[in-house]
């Protein structure tokens, strides 16, 4: 990788501020290609460095995929109650961007939930132009009118203060009350308003799917680090 300063590099992988740097420096608690470093301004690889005995976690960029559990919302924002950064390592949250999640999933809803700190992942994963599938397991209210399906593959859906009509939407009913839907775009609470919108509200939403990645044996509020597939 391209050298660049101690500090900066300490900071960006979120061990600590540039100032905390000169600290452990000078506590000889980082390497450079096996020797102490001293300087905060002498360049390196991230590759070659060590810090407390350790390579750098995820030198090129993290990317995880995280089982979202029921009762935490997507939000960086500690007002809003208990939040999923809170069951993910703090250093993830350090470093610099800090890792953030792939689009959002409400607090109630469980499942597939991407997060990286490559911000070109996060732009080229939300746009409905690069059409990534989601998919998700719903359970409603009363029962499902077999009329939905082509409702919603046909993409003249308009929900309440949106500009432009749902993007087709593959659905498939499982039970008088279960189904399975497919999306390619990510509009505010857009499943659950698509079904409330036809007299159906949601009384359980999980994502089973976020492109090719799923959470199969993943259990609720665990993660582990992935490989960039090409979605
Ligand atoms: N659609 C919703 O309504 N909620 C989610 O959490 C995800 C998609």
């Amino acid at each position: 990788m391209q050298p660049r300063r101690l500090d900066q590099i300490f900071s960006r992988y979120g061990y600590g501020s540039r100032s905390e740097a000169k600290h452990w420096l000078r506590q000889g608690r980082i390497t450079v290609k096996g020797k102490v470093a001293k300087d905060a301004d002498d360049k390196a690889d991230p590759l070659d460095i060590l810090i407390d005995g350790k390579p750098i976690e995820a030198p090129d960029g993290l990317l995880v995929l995280f089982h979202k559990p029921a009762g935490y919302v997507c939000s960086h924002d500690t007002r809003e109650g208990a939040n999923i950064y809170d069951l993910l390592p703090p250093q993830w949250l350090q470093r610099n961007p800090p890792v953030t999640s792939i689009g959002r999933l409400d607090k109630d809803t469980t499942g597939v939930l991407l997060l990286t700190d490559i911000g070109e992942i996060v732009q080229r994963w939300t746009s409905p132009k690069h059409k990534v599938s989601k998919v998700y397991d719903v359970t409603v209210e009363g029962v499902l009118k077999p009329e939905l399906v082509n409702l919603f593959a046909a993409g003249t859906l308009q929900l309440e203060d949106e500009d432009k009509p749902c993007l087709p939407a593959k659905l498939e009913i499982l039970s008088p009350n279960t189904a399975r839907l497919e999306l390619i775009e990510g509009k505010y609470h857009q499943v659950k308003r698509m079904f409330a919108s036809q007299g159906n509200p949601v009384t359980n939403l999980h994502r089973s799917h976020f492109g090719d990645y799923t959470v199969s044996d993943l259990p609720e509020g665990q993660w582990r680090t992935v490989a960039q597939l090409a979605l």
